[in-house]
């Protein structure tokens, strides 16, 4: 069994989960706790008294960082600020805390915690992505903030984080973006999706610990820490689920798939030729196609209309488990806001009010994830 936690702070507001994490599973693992620190300042005294945080290396003899790395079964840190996360993933080691994640071998657990606009921060993205190479990047998700703010940085919840650490999640796939098709070398048509939707369920199941395949556009900025795979035409973004799909329990089609296909023409077409005639031929269902191919593949399509109609018909068309509808009337393409209808074969299972794209991400997920 793995018992053994180490576990590493740094300087958050956040700590107070750090707190709520530890005093609710010190009956199970056995707690080592290293502290940046800064990470001290926002601990309470009686925790420090009751759990001694290590913070310096006079606090204990020998060779602690070495120690300390081959105790550990888990290593996590709960929460990491920007800084750490950046000396983390440069390799600096200036105290016990970076020294230890250094001699550790195995994948550590990282929670960041910050403020949105500190974690949208390029670097910090980039150095997100850096450690998500070799470790677990757990979160964060949307929601309530310092200082009264709602936003992308929010620490995941303590029980979240053990869900995560005692049990092997599934594998999903999350499209999104518009797809883009060539008229000829230069000229293309495609659609004004946004990719904010599907962004925000990506986002959500990283959170909640789930291994996402993100397959986005090729225009839309990949996820730092999911597996991000790229297309730009219908047929990329098709191989990409089909090859996908066969280990995958879930797909959340929310990538906006042109309903047209064009026989492409080499070179440039000019306007020196006069008027041109493009002929669009239909396209293939993609998300039919690959539900097909892949009955157990819990599939939700996401439909686009100018109306507020629950099209069972379309879901039974395409043979897929639910069917999330937006009118676009309500929020066009783009909109930081939402307002949707999510139905099953059978029923209406909700009828949101109009929120935050993340919200209603967490709404989807809760009601098709159980
Ligand atoms: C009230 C307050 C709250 C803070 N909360 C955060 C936070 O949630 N995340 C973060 O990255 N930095 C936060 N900071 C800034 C960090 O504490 C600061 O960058 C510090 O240098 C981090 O040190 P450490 O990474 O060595 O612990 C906060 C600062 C203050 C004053």
């Amino acid at each position: 069994m793995s018992n053994n936690i180490l576990l590493g702070i740094s300087g958050s507001v956040a700590c107070s989960k750090t707190e709520l994490l530890v005093s609710t599973y010190s009956k199970n693992f056995n707690f080592k706790i290293l502290s940046t620190f800064n990470g001290l300042n926002y601990i309470s005294d009686k925790f420090i008294e009751e759990y001694k945080p290590l913070s310096d290396w006079s606090d204990l003899k020998g060779s602690p960082h070495i120690e300390l790395a081959r105790w550990a079964d888990i290593f996590l840190i709960y929460p990491a600020s920007a800084n750490l996360i950046s000396k983390l993933a440069n390799g600096i080691a200036d105290d016990l805390l970076t020294s230890t994640y250094l001699m550790y071998k195995n994948p550590v657990y990282i929670a960041p915690a910050m403020h949105e606009e500190m974690y949208l921060n390029p670097v910090i993205q980039n150095n997100v992505s850096k450690l998500s190479t070799k470790n677990l990047i757990i979160g964060p998700r949307f929601g309530s903030l310092d200082i009264g703010d709602k936003g992308l940085g929010r620490l995941i919840e303590p029980d979240e984080v053990f869900n995560i650490i005692t049990k092997s999640k599934d594998k999903i796939i999350v499209t999104s973006g518009p797809t883009t098709e060539k008229i000829d070398d230069v000229k293309v048509i495609s659609n004004t999706s946004s990719g904010k939707q599907g962004r925000a369920i990506a986002i959500e199941l990283l959170a909640r610990g789930y291994e996402v395949i993100y397959v986005h556009s090729s225009n839309i900025e990949p996820l730092p820490h999911a597996k991000n795979k790229a297309f730009s035409d219908s047929k990329a973004l098709f191989n990409i689920i089909e090859k996908e799909s066969i280990d995958s329990k879930y797909l959340f089609m929310t990538a906006a798939v042109s309903d047209f296909i064009i026989n492409k023409s080499s070179g440039k077409i000019s306007r020196d030729n006069g008027p041109f005639n493009l002929t669009l031929n239909p396209n293939i269902d993609v998300v039919k196609a690959i539900k097909e191919k892949n009955e157990n593949l819990i599939t939700i399509g996401f439909s686009a209309q100018v109306n507020n109609e629950l099209n069972f018909e379309k879901l039974k068309y395409k043979n897929i488990d639910f069917l999330v509808i937006n009118n676009i009337l309500d929020n066009p393409f783009g909109s930081k806001n939402n307002k949707i209808y999510l139905i099953d074969k059978d029923k209406l299972l909700i009828e949101s009010g109009t929120h935050d794209k993340n919200e209603i991400a967490n709404l989807i997920i809760d009601t098709i994830i159980k």
